[in-house]
């Protein structure tokens, strides 16, 4: 491959301090001569695979997760081009270190391991003057704003403006991943206060001290910035990240039809299990309109994903009331039924007529269980997001095992002590038949003198390819139908279709390569739908790869003056 070749005017210690350009010890001794650099480095010129192992070597030293994290961080401040080079090299590795889980500690620590600026904050005070604030952006084309307000950080809550870490860390899997070019991203954090006591009391926090503002304050500045947005980057896709779920929904749905935007919690979660589920019914043999589908847990996560897969069965040729009544939705209050008064709209489109089951026994307090839902139901796919650990218990798992060949089992609540049953359990309970995917990382089982992968549902098999195509394709708005090809591609690379002892979806370092087949099927639909302009099949495959940055030192020459 040819290296490129850039024109640089910044000089010495200018071009040294900027993470973007700098090559450290990589420096040519032509471009040491030309840039005024000779001296200021030491004498040995590296090359980037010479400078990722030291590199790893210093990682290798640091003692615990939050080190590890800090170091990598640093590194992205310093060398940027090495820092995904570093990551491109030890992806399983360092995956876990730069984003989830140990980016919760980054963002519960924010403000007392911070050293430079990244990113913009975006903070309440300043509301008069957003759009400078945003024409003040380090870079001044982008492709990705990933956005959070803090308020719902990973599993840990609220951390205020120490959620920018979350962008930080997002962005940094839409570079290694789907190639966007880190200086075309650009993480923000709407700072609209916190009522995390802790960060609140903290004196080191660096967050506005305040209470979050709410209701129409709260959506005004939302709109403030979304409305620059798209005055100032009206191409550039948003990604709602992290949002407390009374905001997240009422958002997408406000600005989905007027930029390029979407919620990766909504509809990455929903992708990545619908992409999960197409390799495991395929695997199963059986046809999607074959499926009848129980879920223990009926929030966001559920009811985002129930919502695609209502989608797949009327895609199989169902017809949508038919695709309605293959749904079988337990929360809290037992299983959602018409005759229900504490149903959120879009659960009540899940809520079976009571007559279905007249004649199932009732608990004390009147709801129907998720027990007495698997022994009245044949169901194909039982799916687990209630935060409940433990709930598929032997027993259910048992009577579901009896009925059907291959039960499709997906436990994924998060972390690992509040998955619904642990691979093994399930494994032993079913005689080795079932279908898994989980929402934490399990090791491979062993059952039966052979071992089985366990995939894990992770939305970065979903946004930094979906991210890819928009660009590649230069796509306009993001449909759900978008994101359903998005998933539909993942799951037709499930490994476990050739290997019956592979995980269901693609291991980590083969993520760049699928991300392009997902890219372009993200690319086709847009333009199927008319909102990216048509291209042939070939011409948006080219789109792709040529969008698919990879981290390499570029050739630096003078700019003329
Ligand atoms: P949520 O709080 O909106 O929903 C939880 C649901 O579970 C509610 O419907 C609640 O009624 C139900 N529930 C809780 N305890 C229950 C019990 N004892 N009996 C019956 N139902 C009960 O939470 P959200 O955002 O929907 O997330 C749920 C879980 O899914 C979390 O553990 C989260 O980590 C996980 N998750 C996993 C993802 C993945 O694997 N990629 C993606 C998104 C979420």
């Amino acid at each position: 491959m040819s290296v490129p070749t850039l024109h640089m005017s910044l000089r010495g210690t200018h071009l040294l301090d900027t993470p973007i350009f700098n090559k450290g010890t990589a420096f040519t001794d032509d471009e040491r001569t030309a840039f005024g650099l000779h001296g200021l480095l030491p004498l040995q010129i590296e090359s980037l695979g010479e400078q990722s192992s030291r590199a790893y070597e210093a990682y290798r030293r640091k003692t615990d997760d939050l080190e590890r994290h800090i170091y990598l961080r640093a590194l992205q401040d310093t060398n940027e081009i090495l820092f995904y080079r570093l990551l491109n090299d030890h992806i399983e590795e360092m995956m876990p270190v730069v984003y989830t889980p140990v980016v919760a500690l980054g963002c519960q620590q924010f403000s007392r391991i911070y050293r430079r600026p990244r990113g913009l904050f975006v903070s309440y005070p300043l509301r008069a003057s957003i759009p400078s604030l945003l024409r003040n952006r380090p870079h001044q084309d982008v492709d990705v704003i990933v956005l959070t307000d803090g308020e719902r950080i990973l599993g840990i809550g609220d951390q205020g403006a120490g959620g920018m870490g979350i962008p930080i860390g997002k962005l940094s899997l839409y570079s290694l991943i789907g190639g966007i070019h880190p200086a075309r991203t650009l993480p923000v954090v709407l700072d609209v206060g916190t009522n995390n006591e802790d960060r609140l009391k903290a004196p080191e926090y660096l967050g506005w001290r305040h209470e979050r503002i709410t209701g129409d304050a709260y959506y005004e500045f939302v709109d403030l910035f979304v409305q620059a947005v798209k005055h100032e980057l009206p191409q550039t896709c948003l990604q709602w990240e992290d949002f407390a779920n009374p905001h997240a929904r009422p958002l997408l749905d406000r600005y989905r039809d007027q930029l390029l935007t979407f919620n990766d919690d909504i509809q990455g979660t929903a992708a990545v299990v619908f992409g999960a589920l197409t390799g495991a019914i395929k695997v199963s043999g059986r046809s999607w309109k074959d499926q009848q589908i129980v879920f223990f847990g009926a929030g966001a996560a559920a009811i985002g994903v129930a919502d695609y897969l209502r989608m797949a069965l009327v895609d199989s040729g169902l017809s949508v009331e038919e695709a309605r009544s293959r749904f079988w939705i337990v929360n809290r209050g037992g299983i959602l039924h018409a005759d229900r008064t504490d149903l959120a709209p879009e659960q009540r489109v899940y809520a079976q007529p009571v007559e279905r089951f007249a004649t199932w026994p009732r608990t004390s307090s009147g709801s129907i269980g998720l027990d007495t839902v698997i022994r009245n139901v044949d169901a194909t796919i039982l799916i687990g997001l209630s935060t409940l650990g433990g709930a598929f218990t032997e027993s259910i798992v048992r009577e579901m095992a009896h009925k059907v060949d291959r039960p499709i089992i997906f436990p994924l609540s998060n972390p690992t002590d509040r998955c619904e049953a642990i691979p093994e359990d399930l494994m032993r309970w079913t005689d080795g038949r079932a279908i898994i995917a989980t929402g934490s990382p399990f090791a491979p089982v062993d059952f039966a003198g052979r071992k089985f992968s366990i995939a894990q549902c992770n939305n970065v098999y979903i946004f930094p390819a979906v991210g890819l195509g928009l660009i590649a394709s230069r796509a306009r708005r993001v449909t759900d139908r978008m994101m359903m090809a998005a998933g539909r591609a993942l799951g037709e690379n499930s490994p476990a279709l050739s290997d019956s002892t592979a995980a269901l979806l693609p291991s980590l370092k083969d993520l760049r390569t699928i991300a392009r087949h997902i890219a372009f099927a993200v690319g086709a639909e847009a333009q199927h739908v008319g909102v990216a302009q048509p291209t042939s099949p070939e011409e948006l495959r080219h789109l792709i790869a040529a969008t698919q940055w990879t981290p390499e030192y570029p050739h630096l020459v003078e700019a003329k003056p």
